[in-house]
């Protein structure tokens, strides 16, 4: 069978593995019909909550005033919580707040934790609690975890609960949720949130867009002030957010993703493709000779008989998306992390 040898637009050091501190910053893939459309220039100008690569880098008035927002904002709050996806903990991440929050009390929560690997749910917590964090897995769809938050920002706070205790101090816990978009933040207010209703508030020095939301045992929920952009450092990055949903396909190639995401799946899950695709072993050690593989099993042909690619990518992204493979994470810890189980 004749295999189309065009490769996907894979630039040197943005191949999959590939991400490194001097990684260059990230350019949308360039497709024949759209070199000659401008970029977006300002972000405000951008629809919804996506941001486009390319464009990030251009942000700078926008983190600086989300960055103030959170940092007005902490001085109303005993802890900050930090949404994360967990298939994708450091690359759903915005690096900034380690520095914002210095000095509060921070949990962080591994949402979505039904589509990533349990093995992985542990390693991941047991690394941020390494860090001084408190750190929970939830299902915020089912609800399953989400009642270990409550006990464990307790515990996280026990030494400010004594104090008040002690100081006979009729307060309350209030937490400001964190995240970048699409990570679960208006799944786990709403899921936590019983009565389904927002209390909004006008206490002073506190803007009406400050939603806070009581959770049962009394605990104050701050809805993000402001939209945090993830780390678009490179291509590495923002492909996984792609991957799982956080970055409109459209700013990417489809085969450069599906070649990325073959990448680490034949790396870290290589029974998936093997069980899910019928293939044989060994699996192909160039990404997109093997995403051949998996169109030629798929019997997805164009004229020729060349293998369609393009529907091959869509297809793989779709099944990965909809779970189809299984539960996949895709960020590994810091190699130099040691890797206990929590
Ligand atoms: P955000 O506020 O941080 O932007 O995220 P949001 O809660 O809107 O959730 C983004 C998507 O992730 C939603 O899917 C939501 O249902 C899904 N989601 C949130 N938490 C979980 C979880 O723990 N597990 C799973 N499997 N999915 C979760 P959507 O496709 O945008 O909408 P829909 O599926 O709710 O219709």
């Amino acid at each position: 069978m004749a295999v189309n040898r065009r490769k996907p637009n894979h630039k040197p050091g943005s191949r999959p593995g590939n991400s490194h501190p001097g990684a260059k910053p990230v350019k949308p893939a360039k497709r024949r019909d759209d070199r000659r459309k401008k970029p977006v220039e300002k972000p405000e100008e951008q629809k919804g909550d996506q941001p486009a690569i390319g464009t990030i880098q251009w942000f700078p008035g926008h983190m600086a005033r989300t960055r103030r927002k959170i940092q007005e904002s902490l001085k109303m709050v005993d802890a900050v919580v930090e949404i994360v996806d967990a298939r994708i903990p450091l690359s759903s991440r915005n690096p900034e707040m380690d520095y914002l929050t210095d000095g509060k009390p921070r949990m962080v929560i591994l949402n979505k934790a039904d589509l990533a690997d349990e093995n992985a749910n542990r390693r991941w917590l047991a690394y941020f609690k390494k860090q001084g964090m408190a750190a929970i897995a939830v299902d915020c769809k089912s609800g399953r975890g989400c009642n270990q938050f409550d006990p464990a920002i307790r515990e996280l706070l026990s030494d400010l609960l004594e104090k008040w205790e002690s100081k006979g101090a009729n307060r309350t816990i209030r937490a400001m949720i964190v995240g970048i978009p699409n990570v679960g933040k208006s799944s786990f207010i709403n899921r936590m949130n019983k009565g389904g209703k927002a209390k909004v508030e006008d206490r002073p020095g506190v803007t009406r867009q400050n939603q806070w939301f009581v959770i049962e045992g009394g605990t104050q929920l701050l809805d993000t002030p402001g939209v945090l952009w993830p780390k678009f450092e490179d291509q590495t990055v923002a492909m996984r957010l792609a991957f799982t949903g956080a970055i409109k396909d459209q700013v990417l190639d489809m085969e450069e993703m599906a070649c990325e995401l073959l990448g680490i799946l034949r790396r870290e899950y290589p029974q998936v493709l093997l069980e899910r695709y019928k293939l044989e072993e060994p699996l192909n050690e160039d990404n997109y000779e093997l995403l051949h593989d998996i169109g030629r099993k798929r019997g997805m042909l164009v004229s020729g008989g060349q293998i369609d690619t393009g529907r091959a990518s869509i297809m793989l992204m779709d099944e990965y998306r909809g779970g189809k493979l299984g539960r996949i994470t895709l960020d590994s810890l810091p190699s130099r992390e040691v890797t206990g189980d929590a």
